[in-house]
Protein backbone atom coordinates (compact mmCIF):
# COMPACT_ATOMS: atom_id res chain seq x y z
CA UNK A 1 0.00 0.00 0.00
CA UNK A 2 2.91 2.28 0.76
CA UNK A 3 5.21 1.45 -1.49
CA UNK A 4 2.24 1.94 -4.02
CA UNK A 5 1.48 5.29 -2.79
CA UNK A 6 5.30 6.35 -3.78
CA UNK A 7 5.40 4.76 -6.97
CA UNK A 8 2.22 6.42 -7.89
CA UNK A 9 3.93 9.51 -6.90
CA UNK A 10 7.01 9.14 -8.31
CA UNK A 11 4.82 8.65 -11.49
CA UNK A 12 3.15 11.57 -10.71
CA UNK A 13 5.79 14.18 -10.08
CA UNK A 14 7.41 12.39 -13.41
CA UNK A 15 4.80 13.44 -15.59
CA UNK A 16 4.70 17.20 -14.10
CA UNK A 17 8.54 16.94 -15.14
CA UNK A 18 7.82 15.86 -18.74
CA UNK A 19 5.51 18.16 -19.33
CA UNK A 20 8.13 20.92 -17.89
CA UNK A 21 11.04 19.29 -19.85
CA UNK A 22 10.45 21.09 -23.01
CA UNK A 23 10.93 24.93 -21.14
CA UNK A 24 14.78 23.83 -20.50
CA UNK A 25 17.40 21.46 -19.45
CA UNK A 26 16.71 19.47 -16.50
CA UNK A 27 19.58 18.77 -14.19
CA UNK A 28 18.79 16.61 -11.07
CA UNK A 29 21.22 16.79 -7.75
CA UNK A 30 21.64 14.01 -5.52
CA UNK A 31 23.13 14.56 -1.64
CA UNK A 32 22.47 12.42 1.53
CA UNK A 33 21.37 15.57 3.28
CA UNK A 34 19.60 19.02 2.10
CA UNK A 35 18.83 22.20 4.89
CA UNK A 36 16.11 23.98 2.74
CA UNK A 37 17.03 27.37 4.15
CA UNK A 38 13.41 27.92 5.88
CA UNK A 39 14.67 26.50 9.25
CA UNK A 40 12.95 22.49 8.47
CA UNK A 41 14.80 19.60 9.32
CA UNK A 42 17.37 18.80 7.12
CA UNK A 43 16.18 15.92 4.17
CA UNK A 44 18.11 12.38 4.28
CA UNK A 45 18.71 11.20 0.42
CA UNK A 46 17.69 14.40 -1.13
CA UNK A 47 16.89 15.22 -4.61
CA UNK A 48 16.85 18.55 -6.04
CA UNK A 49 15.33 19.02 -9.64
CA UNK A 50 16.09 21.99 -11.87
CA UNK A 51 14.80 23.06 -14.86
CA UNK A 52 16.98 26.01 -16.67
CA UNK A 53 17.44 28.61 -14.18
CA UNK A 54 14.87 27.36 -11.53
CA UNK A 55 14.11 24.63 -9.06
CA UNK A 56 11.20 22.75 -9.57
CA UNK A 57 10.91 20.16 -6.79
CA UNK A 58 13.05 19.11 -3.75
CA UNK A 59 12.81 16.46 -1.15
CA UNK A 60 13.52 13.36 -0.48
CA UNK A 61 14.32 10.47 -3.07
CA UNK A 62 11.98 11.82 -5.94
CA UNK A 63 12.26 10.58 -8.99
CA UNK A 64 14.85 11.30 -11.43
CA UNK A 65 13.30 12.44 -14.76
CA UNK A 66 14.20 10.97 -17.79
CA UNK A 67 17.09 12.75 -19.83
CA UNK A 68 18.15 14.81 -17.24
CA UNK A 69 21.55 15.46 -16.02
CA UNK A 70 21.90 13.89 -12.79
CA UNK A 71 24.26 15.64 -10.06
CA UNK A 72 25.54 13.36 -7.50
CA UNK A 73 27.27 14.86 -4.64
CA UNK A 74 27.44 12.17 -2.14
CA UNK A 75 28.21 12.50 1.52
CA UNK A 76 27.73 16.02 1.51
CA UNK A 77 24.42 18.87 2.19
CA UNK A 78 23.09 21.29 0.00
CA UNK A 79 21.76 24.35 1.31
CA UNK A 80 20.25 27.41 -0.88
CA UNK A 81 23.12 29.63 -2.26
CA UNK A 82 23.88 32.17 0.80
CA UNK A 83 23.72 36.14 1.08
CA UNK A 84 25.46 38.51 2.58
CA UNK A 85 23.35 41.75 3.43
CA UNK A 86 25.99 44.01 3.89
CA UNK A 87 29.44 43.91 1.28
CA UNK A 88 31.70 46.28 0.06
CA UNK A 89 32.40 44.72 -2.97
CA UNK A 90 34.72 47.09 -4.84
CA UNK A 91 36.93 47.31 -1.88
CA UNK A 92 39.88 45.44 0.08
CA UNK A 93 41.81 46.46 3.18
CA UNK A 94 45.41 47.72 2.11
CA UNK A 95 47.75 50.75 3.34
CA UNK A 96 45.73 53.44 4.64
CA UNK A 97 47.57 56.60 3.14
CA UNK A 98 48.01 54.61 -0.09
CA UNK A 99 44.23 53.94 -0.58
CA UNK A 100 42.95 57.31 0.77
CA UNK A 101 46.08 59.18 -1.55
CA UNK A 102 46.84 56.76 -4.39
CA UNK A 103 43.93 54.73 -4.96
CA UNK A 104 40.34 55.87 -6.52
CA UNK A 105 37.16 54.38 -7.61
CA UNK A 106 38.81 53.57 -10.77
CA UNK A 107 41.20 51.18 -9.06
CA UNK A 108 38.24 49.89 -7.04
CA UNK A 109 36.28 49.15 -10.35
CA UNK A 110 39.09 48.06 -11.75
CA UNK A 111 39.67 45.07 -9.26
CA UNK A 112 36.03 44.86 -8.26
CA UNK A 113 35.24 41.25 -10.66
CA UNK A 114 37.76 39.58 -8.84
CA UNK A 115 36.01 40.30 -4.83
CA UNK A 116 32.67 38.86 -6.99
CA UNK A 117 33.99 35.76 -8.26
CA UNK A 118 35.53 35.24 -5.35
CA UNK A 119 33.04 35.95 -3.43
CA UNK A 120 30.59 33.52 -5.14
CA UNK A 121 33.06 30.92 -4.92
CA UNK A 122 32.67 30.92 -1.43
CA UNK A 123 28.66 29.93 -1.76
CA UNK A 124 27.87 33.82 -1.71
CA UNK A 125 25.36 33.46 -4.69
CA UNK A 126 23.89 37.00 -3.70
CA UNK A 127 24.90 40.23 -1.65
CA UNK A 128 23.41 43.19 -0.76
CA UNK A 129 26.01 45.91 -1.25
CA UNK A 130 26.09 48.74 1.10
CA UNK A 131 28.18 51.45 -0.32
CA UNK A 132 30.32 51.73 -2.78
CA UNK A 133 32.15 55.35 -4.89
CA UNK A 134 30.64 56.23 -8.06
CA UNK A 135 28.10 53.64 -8.83
CA UNK A 136 30.86 50.66 -9.33
CA UNK A 137 28.36 48.31 -7.47
CA UNK A 138 25.77 48.95 -10.14
CA UNK A 139 27.95 48.60 -13.11
CA UNK A 140 29.47 45.18 -11.45
CA UNK A 141 25.52 44.29 -10.85
CA UNK A 142 24.92 45.48 -14.62
CA UNK A 143 27.77 42.87 -15.94
CA UNK A 144 27.48 39.95 -13.81
CA UNK A 145 23.64 39.82 -14.93
CA UNK A 146 25.20 40.27 -18.58
CA UNK A 147 26.74 37.47 -18.44
CA UNK A 148 30.02 39.45 -18.54
CA UNK A 149 31.41 39.11 -15.08
CA UNK A 150 31.13 36.11 -12.58
CA UNK A 151 29.43 36.99 -9.64
CA UNK A 152 27.04 36.89 -6.88
CA UNK A 153 23.60 38.51 -7.42
CA UNK A 154 23.91 42.31 -6.08
CA UNK A 155 21.42 44.30 -4.05
CA UNK A 156 23.17 47.31 -4.74
CA UNK A 157 23.04 50.51 -2.87
CA UNK A 158 25.10 53.45 -4.54
CA UNK A 159 26.27 55.54 -2.32
CA UNK A 160 26.00 55.27 1.52
CA UNK A 161 24.20 58.67 2.50
CA UNK A 162 25.51 60.46 5.46
CA UNK A 163 26.43 64.25 6.36
CA UNK A 164 28.95 66.30 6.51
CA UNK A 165 32.17 65.21 8.33
CA UNK A 166 30.75 61.60 9.15
CA UNK A 167 31.20 58.09 8.47
CA UNK A 168 30.06 58.80 4.54
CA UNK A 169 32.58 61.53 4.13
CA UNK A 170 35.82 60.60 2.78
CA UNK A 171 37.24 63.52 3.56
CA UNK A 172 37.53 63.26 7.15
CA UNK A 173 40.84 63.91 8.50
CA UNK A 174 42.07 65.80 5.60
CA UNK A 175 43.83 68.88 4.60
CA UNK A 176 40.80 71.18 3.59
CA UNK A 177 42.90 71.81 0.52
CA UNK A 178 42.31 68.42 -0.87
CA UNK A 179 38.96 68.38 -2.44
CA UNK A 180 37.41 64.80 -3.59
CA UNK A 181 35.89 65.17 -7.02
CA UNK A 182 32.76 62.73 -8.28
CA UNK A 183 29.63 61.52 -6.90
CA UNK A 184 29.36 61.65 -3.15
CA UNK A 185 27.27 60.39 -0.73
CA UNK A 186 27.39 63.47 1.06
CA UNK A 187 23.87 64.96 1.65
CA UNK A 188 22.99 67.70 4.84
CA UNK A 189 19.23 68.82 5.79
CA UNK A 190 16.08 67.04 4.84
CA UNK A 191 15.78 68.09 1.09
CA UNK A 192 19.44 67.32 -0.02
CA UNK A 193 19.06 63.90 2.03
CA UNK A 194 15.49 63.12 -0.29
CA UNK A 195 18.06 64.32 -3.44
CA UNK A 196 20.61 62.38 -2.17
CA UNK A 197 17.69 59.29 -2.37
CA UNK A 198 16.24 60.52 -5.68
CA UNK A 199 19.96 60.17 -7.12
CA UNK A 200 20.97 57.07 -6.01
CA UNK A 201 17.13 55.37 -7.59
CA UNK A 202 17.60 57.28 -10.87
CA UNK A 203 21.59 55.49 -11.23
CA UNK A 204 20.09 52.23 -10.49
CA UNK A 205 20.23 51.84 -6.69
CA UNK A 206 17.57 48.79 -4.98
CA UNK A 207 18.25 50.04 -1.79
CA UNK A 208 19.04 52.99 0.26
CA UNK A 209 22.06 52.64 2.89
CA UNK A 210 21.45 55.59 5.20
CA UNK A 211 25.04 56.49 7.74
CA UNK A 212 22.68 57.56 10.87
CA UNK A 213 26.07 56.97 13.27
CA UNK A 214 29.48 57.88 13.42
CA UNK A 215 31.32 54.60 12.58
CA UNK A 216 34.44 53.26 13.25
CA UNK A 217 36.21 52.68 10.20
CA UNK A 218 36.56 56.93 9.47
CA UNK A 219 38.43 59.77 11.47
CA UNK A 220 35.50 61.34 13.55
CA UNK A 221 35.85 61.10 17.02
CA UNK A 222 32.51 59.69 17.64
CA UNK A 223 31.74 55.80 17.28
CA UNK A 224 28.93 55.86 17.50
CA UNK A 225 26.90 59.31 18.01
CA UNK A 226 23.96 60.15 15.60
CA UNK A 227 25.11 62.03 12.36
CA UNK A 228 21.81 62.50 11.26
CA UNK A 229 18.87 64.76 13.12
CA UNK A 230 15.43 62.68 13.43
CA UNK A 231 13.90 64.86 10.64
CA UNK A 232 16.71 63.88 8.20
CA UNK A 233 16.50 60.68 8.90
CA UNK A 234 12.87 60.65 8.79
CA UNK A 235 12.75 62.55 5.38
CA UNK A 236 15.38 59.67 4.15
CA UNK A 237 13.57 56.95 4.95
CA UNK A 238 10.22 58.19 3.66
CA UNK A 239 11.68 59.15 0.09
CA UNK A 240 13.14 56.07 -0.06
CA UNK A 241 10.25 53.90 0.46
CA UNK A 242 8.12 56.39 -1.85
CA UNK A 243 10.50 54.72 -4.19
CA UNK A 244 9.72 51.26 -3.02
CA UNK A 245 13.45 50.95 -1.94
CA UNK A 246 14.23 49.60 1.76
CA UNK A 247 16.41 51.30 3.95
CA UNK A 248 19.83 49.69 5.52
CA UNK A 249 21.01 52.23 8.29
CA UNK A 250 24.60 51.84 9.63
CA UNK A 251 23.88 52.81 13.65
CA UNK A 252 27.10 51.66 16.05
CA UNK A 253 25.18 54.14 18.81
CA UNK A 254 22.68 53.43 21.26
CA UNK A 255 20.59 56.65 20.36
CA UNK A 256 21.53 56.73 16.72
CA UNK A 257 20.06 53.23 16.54
CA UNK A 258 16.48 54.45 18.25
CA UNK A 259 16.57 57.05 15.70
CA UNK A 260 16.54 55.33 12.53
CA UNK A 261 14.12 52.62 14.15
CA UNK A 262 11.69 55.47 14.76
CA UNK A 263 12.41 56.70 11.25
CA UNK A 264 11.21 53.17 9.97
CA UNK A 265 14.45 51.55 8.52
CA UNK A 266 14.48 48.21 7.27
CA UNK A 267 17.65 46.96 8.99
CA UNK A 268 20.19 48.22 11.67
CA UNK A 269 23.79 47.81 10.96
CA UNK A 270 26.33 46.84 13.23
CA UNK A 271 24.17 47.48 16.08
CA UNK A 272 26.98 47.62 18.22
CA UNK A 273 25.93 49.84 21.78
CA UNK A 274 21.99 48.68 21.25
CA UNK A 275 20.17 48.65 24.53
CA UNK A 276 17.39 47.22 26.11
CA UNK A 277 14.91 49.85 24.42
CA UNK A 278 16.60 49.36 21.24
CA UNK A 279 15.86 45.62 21.25
CA UNK A 280 12.44 45.70 22.25
CA UNK A 281 11.75 48.25 19.62
CA UNK A 282 13.36 46.23 17.05
CA UNK A 283 11.87 43.44 18.03
CA UNK A 284 8.21 45.00 17.85
CA UNK A 285 8.65 46.42 14.83
CA UNK A 286 10.01 43.82 12.99
CA UNK A 287 13.24 45.49 12.60
CA UNK A 288 16.46 43.29 11.06
CA UNK A 289 19.91 43.17 12.55
CA UNK A 290 22.62 42.83 10.81
CA UNK A 291 25.82 42.70 12.45
CA UNK A 292 29.29 41.98 11.30
CA UNK A 293 30.40 40.34 14.11
CA UNK A 294 33.76 38.26 12.50
CA UNK A 295 35.82 41.53 11.71
CA UNK A 296 36.61 42.64 14.61
CA UNK A 297 39.13 39.74 14.47
CA UNK A 298 40.54 40.78 11.15
CA UNK A 299 40.63 44.05 11.96
CA UNK A 300 42.54 44.03 15.15
CA UNK A 301 44.86 41.42 13.99
CA UNK A 302 45.96 43.17 10.53
CA UNK A 303 45.16 46.68 10.80
CA UNK A 304 47.22 47.91 12.54
CA UNK A 305 50.21 46.77 10.12
CA UNK A 306 48.27 48.67 7.50
CA UNK A 307 49.52 52.22 9.02
CA UNK A 308 45.40 52.98 10.27
CA UNK A 309 45.42 55.77 12.95
CA UNK A 310 45.71 54.64 16.42
CA UNK A 311 42.12 56.71 16.39
CA UNK A 312 40.65 53.50 14.45
CA UNK A 313 42.71 51.34 16.09
CA UNK A 314 40.88 52.16 19.80
CA UNK A 315 37.50 53.08 18.38
CA UNK A 316 37.35 49.03 17.13
CA UNK A 317 38.82 48.05 20.71
CA UNK A 318 35.29 49.87 22.32
CA UNK A 319 33.23 47.80 19.73
CA UNK A 320 34.28 44.60 18.94
CA UNK A 321 33.23 42.45 22.51
CA UNK A 322 30.48 44.49 22.95
CA UNK A 323 29.10 44.23 19.75
CA UNK A 324 29.29 40.55 19.88
CA UNK A 325 27.42 40.54 23.34
CA UNK A 326 24.39 42.91 22.42
CA UNK A 327 24.40 40.68 19.22
CA UNK A 328 23.46 37.33 21.82
CA UNK A 329 20.96 39.60 23.93
CA UNK A 330 19.22 40.30 20.78
CA UNK A 331 18.70 36.62 19.33
CA UNK A 332 17.93 35.78 22.91
CA UNK A 333 15.32 38.63 22.45
CA UNK A 334 13.90 37.00 19.47
CA UNK A 335 15.11 39.95 16.98
CA UNK A 336 15.17 39.19 13.34
CA UNK A 337 18.86 38.55 12.20
CA UNK A 338 19.95 38.67 8.80
CA UNK A 339 23.63 37.72 7.68
CA UNK A 340 26.03 40.40 6.76
CA UNK A 341 29.68 40.87 7.28
CA UNK A 342 31.22 44.06 5.96
CA UNK A 343 33.43 41.99 3.71
CA UNK A 344 35.51 44.49 2.22
CA UNK A 345 36.63 45.50 5.77
CA UNK A 346 38.42 42.09 5.22
CA UNK A 347 39.17 39.69 2.10
CA UNK A 348 36.03 39.01 -0.08
CA UNK A 349 35.53 35.29 -0.10
CA UNK A 350 35.72 34.64 3.48
CA UNK A 351 32.05 35.43 3.88
CA UNK A 352 31.51 32.47 5.73
CA UNK A 353 33.62 32.81 8.76
CA UNK A 354 30.74 34.67 10.69
CA UNK A 355 29.17 31.68 10.58
CA UNK A 356 30.97 30.14 13.49
CA UNK A 357 30.32 33.94 14.81
CA UNK A 358 26.60 33.77 15.19
CA UNK A 359 27.15 30.27 16.73
CA UNK A 360 29.47 31.35 18.88
CA UNK A 361 27.29 34.52 20.24
CA UNK A 362 24.00 32.64 20.33
CA UNK A 363 22.33 31.49 17.23
CA UNK A 364 22.21 27.63 16.82
CA UNK A 365 23.66 25.96 13.53
CA UNK A 366 20.41 25.91 11.98
CA UNK A 367 19.29 29.75 12.78
CA UNK A 368 23.19 30.91 11.36
CA UNK A 369 22.32 29.30 8.79
CA UNK A 370 18.37 30.86 8.39
CA UNK A 371 19.91 33.64 8.82
CA UNK A 372 22.01 33.66 5.47
CA UNK A 373 19.21 32.29 3.06
CA UNK A 374 15.58 32.95 3.73
CA UNK A 375 15.73 35.47 6.64
CA UNK A 376 18.24 37.75 4.50
CA UNK A 377 16.18 36.97 1.27
CA UNK A 378 12.77 38.38 3.27
CA UNK A 379 14.83 41.48 4.49
CA UNK A 380 16.42 42.21 1.20
CA UNK A 381 12.44 41.88 -0.51
CA UNK A 382 13.95 38.64 -2.80
CA UNK A 383 12.21 35.78 -0.89
CA UNK A 384 10.09 34.79 -4.22
CA UNK A 385 13.59 34.10 -5.69
CA UNK A 386 16.01 33.33 -3.61
CA UNK A 387 17.03 32.18 0.48
CA UNK A 388 15.46 28.31 0.01
CA UNK A 389 15.98 25.41 -1.61
CA UNK A 390 12.19 25.03 -3.03
CA UNK A 391 9.91 25.05 -5.86
CA UNK A 392 9.88 28.01 -7.60
CA UNK A 393 13.05 29.66 -6.66
CA UNK A 394 16.11 30.17 -8.86
CA UNK A 395 18.93 26.92 -8.69
CA UNK A 396 21.35 28.70 -5.47
CA UNK A 397 22.52 26.26 -4.40
CA UNK A 398 25.74 25.28 -2.11
CA UNK A 399 26.87 21.78 -1.02
CA UNK A 400 29.59 21.47 1.81
CA UNK A 401 31.11 17.86 2.32
CA UNK A 402 29.89 16.37 6.33
CA UNK A 403 26.84 17.99 7.94
CA UNK A 404 27.26 21.57 8.94
CA UNK A 405 25.27 20.96 11.54
CA UNK A 406 27.82 19.52 13.45
CA UNK A 407 30.45 21.37 12.30
CA UNK A 408 29.39 25.03 11.59
CA UNK A 409 32.77 26.14 10.32
CA UNK A 410 32.28 23.30 6.86
CA UNK A 411 30.08 26.60 5.53
CA UNK A 412 33.42 28.37 5.03
CA UNK A 413 33.92 25.94 2.39
CA UNK A 414 31.87 24.74 0.11
CA UNK A 415 32.79 22.38 -2.37
CA UNK A 416 30.36 22.89 -5.12
CA UNK A 417 28.15 26.15 -5.74
CA UNK A 418 25.73 26.65 -8.32
CA UNK A 419 23.92 30.02 -9.59
CA UNK A 420 21.27 30.03 -11.34
CA UNK A 421 21.21 26.59 -12.45
CA UNK A 422 24.59 27.32 -13.70
CA UNK A 423 27.47 25.05 -12.04
CA UNK A 424 30.44 27.59 -11.01
CA UNK A 425 32.39 25.51 -8.66
CA UNK A 426 32.37 21.57 -8.30
CA UNK A 427 35.60 20.63 -6.45
CA UNK A 428 37.00 16.84 -7.12
CA UNK A 429 37.53 16.22 -3.47
CA UNK A 430 35.53 15.75 -1.42
CA UNK A 431 32.16 15.62 -2.57
CA UNK A 432 32.69 13.02 -6.20
CA UNK A 433 31.63 10.19 -4.16
CA UNK A 434 29.46 8.34 -1.67
N1 LIG B 1 32.20 49.73 8.53
C1 LIG B 1 32.14 49.64 9.96
C2 LIG B 1 32.56 50.94 10.56
O1 LIG B 1 33.55 51.47 10.13
C3 LIG B 1 33.01 48.53 10.42
C4 LIG B 1 32.95 48.20 11.86
C5 LIG B 1 33.82 47.06 12.13
N2 LIG B 1 33.90 46.66 13.48
C6 LIG B 1 33.05 45.90 14.09
N3 LIG B 1 33.30 45.55 15.30
N4 LIG B 1 31.98 45.46 13.53
O2 LIG B 1 31.94 51.42 11.45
Amino acid sequence: MRLNRVVAACLLSLTTLAAQAAEGPITAIRAARLIDGLGSSPIRDAVVIIDGERIVAAGSRLAIPAGATVIDLGDATLLPGFIDCHTHITGEPGDYYKSFVRDSHIDDAVRAHIYAARTLQAGFTTIRNLGAGEFVDIALRRAIDEGVVSGPRIVAAGHGIGATGGHADDGVGASPYIALQGFSGVADGVEAVRLKVREQVKYGADVIKMVATAGVLSEEDSVGAPQYTQAEMDALVDEAHRWDRKVAAHAHGAEGIKMAIRAGVDSIEHGSFIDDEGIAMMKARGTYLVADIYNDDYILAEFGKLNYPQKIIDKERLVGRVQRENFRKAVRAGVKIAYGTDAGVYPHGGNGRQFAKHVEWGQTPMQAIVAATSSAATLLGRDKDIGAVAAGRFADLVAVSGDPLADITLLERPGFVMKGGVTVRRDAQPLASR
